[in-house]
């Protein structure tokens, strides 16, 4: 959505809209106002603007999606229990969707039993998928999209049960940790009589105002997400449908895949090594045939020894795409587990990208790269998995109601 959406609370309105009721009742009233609200600047000492902001939650779309990155980000995949039907799955989304609309306007859950971890949404989203089990569950396998589905086996894979799969896919991101840590355990307990956990992945990029307007970079020291499609039409057109019934129109489709980064070997390469597998500069990301970040690569250039200057094999040459119909809306995450006691890292990327259709815009991405990519040397899937994110909905309405209600 191209809708300025970022909002910060005030503390006044913080401290005025009743969030603390009488007799230590919680009546969840933080009001969203303007920063242009503070009545007496000065008089109490300003709430940090990365704390009070707010992302939208109500839309014809979801946010979280072509929102910019929060740096701090929980994907929490569950499995339905036996006997969460169609009826069951409209109770537990109704639930879950108003436990977003009060946090992401700084406002705790009902019942929250930690009310002050609700009162700083630091933009916080909650993106709601569907996978391929929430459909059969619900009775409702021919709305399915057909991409959304298990991914074909690449033979790159080394894919573990405990990173893969999901019924219903909570994606939350927030510039603050403790803010998705609140969120997360929010959504989980209210979950907890319909569906159990079956994957966490936690994940960061630079923190908010590190870097302000800087493409992130990954564990690899590389910029990451440079040639993304342009906010507005372009993402517009690759990342949402367009058309068709009220539970499609407005959706779009996630991968989620989780890649492992050896960073041990990566370490062994040169830096020119390092820039020949991606195709870009390692300090400011320009394409090895230009000098900024943004210039265009032009992959037919070649050098003294007559091979191209970017090679044919690097990422860049595999994953490049031009049609904003077939391009992909990359939203990665690094995550960086403990190390093993010899000292050997668990990093990678948690690899994310929106699209309209997966069979369309990711898999022959996907595929070119699982067939040649360079940098398949130092990378590895080790977990997969494809939800629908369905359309937004308006205030007083629930995520997924198009579908289920
Ligand atoms: C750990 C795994 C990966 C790493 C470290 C990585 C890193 C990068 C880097 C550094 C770039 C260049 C800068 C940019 O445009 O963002 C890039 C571009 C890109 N990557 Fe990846 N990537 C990974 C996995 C993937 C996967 C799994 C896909 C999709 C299947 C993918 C699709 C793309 C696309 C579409 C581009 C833009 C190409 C262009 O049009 O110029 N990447 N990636």
């Amino acid at each position: 959505m191209t809708e300025p959406s970022v909002r910060p609370v005030s503390r006044r309105g913080l401290l005025t809209g009743g969030v603390l009721a009488a007799g230590g009742a919680l009546a969840g009233a933080a009001v969203v106002r303007s920063s242009t609200d503070e009545a007496h600047p000065g008089e109490q000492v300003p709430v940090a603007q990365v704390g009070s902001a707010v992302e939208r939650f109500h839309g014809a779309r979801q946010a979280g999606v072509d929102t910019e990155p929060q740096a701090h980000a929980a994907f929490v995949a569950l499995t339905l229990k036996a006997g969460t039907d169609r009826a069951a799955l409209g109770r537990l989304l109704r639930l879950l969707s108003d436990d977003a609309a009060r946090l992401t306007r700084g406002r705790p859950a009902l019942a929250d039993t930690e009310p002050e971890l609700g009162l700083l949404p630091a933009r916080l989203t909650v993106t709601f998928g569907f996978g391929p089990g929430l459909y059969a569950a619900a009775g409702l396998d021919d709305r399915r999209p057909p991409s959304v589905a298990e991914l074909p086996a690449f033979r790159i894979d080394r894919l573990q049960p405990r990173w893969s799969g999901g019924d219903l896919l909570l994606q939350i991101c927030a510039d603050d940790p403790l803010t998705v840590a609140h969120a997360q355990r929010v959504l989980v307990k209210d979950s907890r009589p319909f569906a159990t956990v079956r994957w966490v992945q936690q994940g960061f990029r630079r923190a908010a105002g590190a870097e302000p307007g800087r493409t992130q970079r990954n564990l690899f020291g590389q910029l990451d997400g440079t040639a993304n499609p342009a906010p507005g039409a372009a993402t517009d057109a690759a990342v949402w449908v367009p058309d068709g019934p009220a539970w499609l129109r407005d959706s779009s489709t996630l991968v989620v895949r989780r890649i492992s980064m050896n960073l041990e070997t990566w370490d062994l390469l040169g830096r020119t090594d390092r820039e020949l597998a991606v195709g870009r500069r390692l300090d400011t990301g320009a394409p090895l045939t230009g000098s900024v970040e943004h210039d265009e690569p032009d992959f037919a250039a070649t050098g003294a020894d007559g091979l191209t200057v970017i090679p044919d094999f690097s990422h860049l040459t595999r994953a490049h795409v031009t049609d904003d119909r077939q391009r992909i809306l990359r939203r990665p995450y690094n995550y960086d587990g403990t190390p093993t006691p010899d000292g050997h890292a668990d990093s990678g990327l948690i690899f994310t990208s929106y699209q309209a259709d997966v069979t369309r815009q990711f898999l022959p991405i996907q595929r070119r790269l699982a067939e040649r990519d360079l940098l398949n040397e130092w990378t590895t899937p080790i977990g997969s998995a494809v939800f629908a994110i369905p359309p937004g909905c308006p205030e007083g309405g629930w995520i997924g109601q198009q579908l289920l209600g």
